[in-house]
Parts: C-alpha cells; sequence; structure tokens
C-alpha cells in the first residue's frame, strides 16, 4: 500500500495557505464581476443539479485545490478502490460497497471470487423474499398475513434502512409498516413493540458481525415477547418454539455461523461480505426491510441511481467531477478557513433523517487521528456534520447560521416535484404549497450568500440603534442540490455522492476512511463496568473515582 502523502508538503498546500491569508470572500462583487459564475460552478452528476456558485471559492482556489487532488492521488485511490485492493489496511479489507450496485452483467474478481455474481445472488434471495412477505404468501406461523418488519440493528444496520423507509414512504406498501428497534434503552423495544401482534409481526435482525451487543440484546428481548405472545396459540414445546421462529425470525450477516447459533434457520439469513462496511451497508441484504417496504423493483431503481452516481466518480474529469469537487471545498472551509461543522439542510420533509444518517457516514468515516500507515494527520480531519430539514431548521438555528460568528458551510437539498401537492386555499387563491416551502430553499442560500448591508437596512427606516443587529454580513458559503424529484433512483444518487465526497476528503487527509476502532473502547468498558453496576465490589473498586461515585448515585437511587 502506498504512503499516504502529507497534504501539507504539497505545493498546492502552501499556495492555498497563502491564499487563505489573503482571502476576502465577495460573493456580491464575484457575482456581479463574473456573469458566467453560476454557470462555471453548477454541475450535473446522474439526475442531479449541484450549484457550488454561492461557495466561498474564486478561480485560483478552486484551481489549487484540483492541484492537491492530484498531489494527494486521489484518482488512483478511487481506482484503486473500485479496483478491490485493500484500500482499508487496519483491517486488510477491499472497499467495494460500489460492487454491491454493479449490474448483474458485470464481474468483479476480488480475492478470486466474483463478487457481482455473489451480489446478485443475495439479491435475488432477498427480493424472492421480500416478494413473499409483500404478496402475503410468506405468512406468521398461524397462518397469518405480515403486516408489521421490525428491523433490529444499530449503526450502519439501522441508520441506512430507517433513513430510506422515511425517506421513500410514498412509495411504502399500503399494508405493511417497518419499525426499526436500535438503541439498548429498553424503551426502544418496549414502545416499538407496544401494540403488535406477535402473529402477524416478522424480525429482521441485522447485524455486519452478528456480535454486537444492542442488536443480540434486542433480538433475545423480541424473541421471548414472539413466544411468549404466541405460546397459547403454537405451544410451548421445542419443535413449536422452533417453527414460531422459522416464520418470524431472519437474520442479515456476514457471520451465518452466528446467526445459526442464535436459532435462526440459516435458509432465512441473507449474508454480505467484510468488505462493505457497515455505514455503507443500506444498498447490500442490510437493506432487507426496505426491500420489503418499497418493493424489488424500487429497490433495483435505488442501487441503479447509486451506480449511476458511482460512475460518475469514476470517470469524470476531477474538475466537473461533484464528489471531488464538495469533498475538496469541504477540506478548504475545514483546513484553511476554520469551519469546524457543516450542516446539510434538506428541504424535504422525507429526508428529516439523511442528517443523521450522515453522521455516521462522513464522521465515523473520517473522525480520525492518524493516517493510513499509522503516523499521526497533519491537518484537521472529519467536521462535524449535522442539520434538519427545512423549514423547521430556519426557526431554531440558522440564526447562527446567518449572524453567528462561525462559518458553517451548509449543502441545501431540495426537489422541484412534492411527493404530496397540496394546495392551500386562502383569500381566494389557490397556492402550491411546495411552492411557498422551495421560496424558502431559494431566499436562505441567497440570504446568506449576500446578506443585507447596513445601507439598505438603513433604507427600510429601520431606527439607526438598531441597525447593526438586522445587518447580515452575507460571504456565508452553500452548495445547492437539486433533482426533479425524491425518487428512489434520486435517494441512491444522494447517498453515493456523499459517500465519494467523504472518500475524497479521507484520501487528502490520508486516513482510513473504512475502519472504526474509536467506537471499539467504550464498548469494552461498558462491559468491565456492567458488574460493577450489579454489585461486584471488586470491579467497582476497579473504577476510576468518578465513575465509582456516579455508579453509588445509580445504586442509591434505583428503586
Ligand atoms: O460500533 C460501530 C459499529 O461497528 C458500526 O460501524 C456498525 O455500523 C455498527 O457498529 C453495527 O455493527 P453490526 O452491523 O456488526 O451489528
Amino acid at each position: 500500500m502506498t504512503a499516504p502523502v502529507d497534504p501539507t508538503a504539497t505545493k498546492a498546500w502552501s499556495r492555498l495557505t497563502e491564499l487563505a491569508a489573503g482571502f476576502e470572500p465577495d460573493l456580491r462583487g464575484w457575482f456581479a464581476a463574473d456573469p458566467d459564475r453560476v454557470s462555471r460552478l453548477s454541475f450535473g452528476a446522474a439526475d442531479l443539479h449541484v450549484d457550488l456558485s454561492k461557495g466561498l471559492v474564486d478561480d485560483a482556489v478552486l484551481s489549487t485545490l484540483l492541484g492537491l487532488a492530484e498531489e494527494v492521488g486521489v484518482a488512483e485511490r478511487r481506482d484503486a478502490m473500485f479496483r478491490g485492493d485493500h484500500i482499508n489496511v487496519t483491517e486488510d479489507r477491499a472497499v467495494l460497497h460500489t460492487a454491491l450496485r454493479l449490474p448483474p452483467d458485470a464481474t468483479l474478481d476480488v480475492d478470486g471470487q466474483d463478487a457481482v455474481a455473489d451480489v446478485h445472488d443475495v439479491l435475488r434471495r432477498v427480493y424472492d423474499f421480500a416478494e413473499r412477505v409483500r404478496s402475503g404468501t410468506w405468512t406468521g406461523v398461524t397462518g397469518e398475513r405480515i403486516s408489521t418488519v421490525v428491523n433490529i440493528g444499530i449503526g450502519g444496520s439501522d441508520l441506512g434502512p430507517v433513513m430510506a423507509y422515511e425517506a421513500l414512504a410514498p412509495y411504502r406498501h399500503p399494508e405493511i409498516e417497518c419499525r426499526f428497534i436500535s438503541n439498548i434503552d429498553p424503551t426502544d423495544a418496549a414502545t416499538k413493540l407496544a401494540g403488535l401482534d406477535p402473529a402477524t409481526t416478522l424480525f429482521i435482525v441485522s447485524s455486519k458481525t452478528f456480535g454486537t451487543l444492542e442488536t443480540l440484546t434486542n433480538a433475545r428481548l423480541c424473541k421471548a415477547w414472539l413466544l411468549d405472545g404466541l405460546g397459547q396459540e403454537v405451544g410451548h414445546s421445542d419443535v413449536d418454539q422452533k417453527a414460531a421462529i422459522e416464520k418470524h425470525f431472519v437474520a442479515v450477516s456476514t457471520a451465518l455461523d452466528k446467526v445459526a447459533a442464535f436459532g435462526i434457520d440459516p435458509a432465512n439469513a441473507f449474508g454480505f461480505w467484510d468488505w462493505v462496511g457497515g455505514r455503507y451497508s443500506v444498498d447490500s441484504a442490510i437493506g432487507t426491510s426496505l426491500v420489503v417496504a418499497i418493493g424489488p423493483e424500487r429497490f433495483a431503481d435505488f442501487l441503479a441511481g447509486m451506480h449511476a452516481m458511482d460512475e460518475h466518480f469514476r470517470t469524470t474529469e476531477l474538475a466537473a467531477n461533484v464528489p471531488v469537487l464538495m469533498g475538496l471545498l469541504n477540506v478548504w472551509y475545514a483546513d484553511f478557513l476554520g469551519a469546524e461543522t457543516h450542516a446539510v439542510l434538506p428541504y424535504s420533509q422525507l429526508l428529516h433523517r439523511f442528517p443523521a444518517y450522515l453522521q455516521q457516514l462522513t464522521m465515523e468515516s473520517n473522525g480520525k487521528g492518524v493516517r493510513w500507515d499509522g503516523s499521526p494527520v497533519t491537518t484537521k480531519t472529519g467536521e462535524v456534520f449535522w442539520g434538519e430539514p427545512g423549514t423547521n431548521g430556519q426557526h431554531a438555528f440558522y440564526q447562527l447560521i446567518h449572524q453567528g460568528t462561525r462559518l458553517i458551510p451548509a449543502d441545501f437539498i431540495a426537489f422541484a416535484n412534492p411527493a404530496y401537492p397540496l394546495k392551500d386555499a386562502h383569500d381566494g387563491q389557490s397556492i402550491d404549497v411546495h411552492e411557498l416551502f422551495l421560496a424558502n430553499f431559494f431566499a436562505q442560500t441567497r440570504a446568506l450568500a449576500f446578506g443585507k448591508t447596513a445601507d439598505e437596512v438603513r433604507a427600510e427606516g429601520t431606527p439607526e440603534a438598531i441597525v447593526p443587529a438586522r445587518v447580515f454580513t452575507g460571504n456565508r458559503p452553500t452548495a445547492s442540490i437539486m433533482a426533479p424529484a425524491l425518487t428512489p433512483s434520486v435517494l441512491g444518487q444522494l447517498i453515493a455522492l456523499y459517500e465519494h465526497i467523504t472518500f475524497t476528503q479521507g484520501v487528502v487527509w490520508g486516513i482510513d476512511s473504512f475502519d472504526q476502532w474509536g467506537v471499539e473502547l467504550g464498548k469494552q468498558l461498558a462491559l468491565q463496568v456492567t458488574p460493577a453496576i450489579s454489585g461486584d465490589e471488586e470491579a467497582l473498586g476497579a473504577q476510576d473515582a468518578s465513575t465509582q461515585a456516579l455508579i453509588d448515585y445509580y445504586r442509591q437511587h434505583r428503586t
């Protein structure tokens, strides 16, 4: 594996440092001076239209960022990823989520095995299962149709499916509801199981490793709930229980031996591979709940959308390559202009879980302090990603984005067509509510970019004393992403866009964006703390003073 190039040792980095030192962003001036700015900085990628013209970037910065991409070898590493090289070095694995969406006639040799053939074998089995549930030919043990599918999983085995289930709500099967249990807080299982009929409930235990404490605990809780609930009808013998589990539990995992040990019939298990990272797995069998909800045909559209974005990323020159450009701009904002966070603001209520999904994708991938050769990073890495749908966010945190002291680059996402075209009959007029909604999308990026000067505020007759409070500095960077409608394909494109933005940033920083060692220590310590909470004095004594005091508090107050 080639050593990472230290980005700070490149010519481009030195030049960017100089450019940043004298940087005076002036979006008003830039727009006035350059009538082509919008067309030069607007790009197409599959069905997405991406306008970067309201970004804090001029020609010198942009060309130097592209030079940086050349010097650190973004294209070479991208090609290595698509080829199946083991670019996840700390786990010695290929990184091939892109193979999950290759068409069936493609081939890709991964360590001597055709990954595409394997992918489509599993997809066929998932599609067949989903069709049976959707059509009612797969029934529960009492012969009733399945009306609720409960996905049990956490992290990448939850966030992708739940986000896509919400985003594609208009495409759902009308008689099957999906619920998602993720948290080990018993509230989650208790509230999600409430009101369900075990006879019509099917569980999908989704876990790449099948060793995650939360998921296995929740799976056992659900198994007990099911057997308890069905006991009267199907009996309590081992044979009865096995039959019930066969009809009400399926699993998705790379560890099919552990699935069998849990008591789930391997015939009801769907596999995937170690070259699919958890946070990159919504398009693997981890998306089974989604396939049940929207059907195989639409899931295939979702995969095709991802593939279209993969092809854009793989084949488009860097200067017009949207994920590369957006990733480079993020590096510029984070490493040169001091941005600590990045907002993602979908103008689509259907995308209300998209920022949460992106938090795992971006922060578990790029929240690293060492590079892929083990040496310390030489730059800041991994911004904090966050967001909420507009317009709700406007009435909550936009104040800080508009007038606060921090630079917060923001991606605005909107669709030309609404999922629900409602009209508001008001004052004798019929108003298209989607247009009211999108007016906010357009207005916000405009206000952020161009602001409002003191003279403009005064011209409105504002008393002098409050003029400063009403000034908007502008020059707050945004990217606008639009598409015709939020279809399964477009959702796939958006996900793949952010996967490749994350990848691009990771390459610049020289980090392995595909491991996640940072989540391990807390998991280990939780296992050590558990006996201390339950009364093991020796285990309690092994804790630090603060943790001991907190456990004491817990013990005193637990009724
Ligand atoms: O703890 C982090 C993590 O490993 C994520 O990367 C992963 O998506 C999640 O846990 C769930 O893991 P699994 O699918 O193996 O249960």
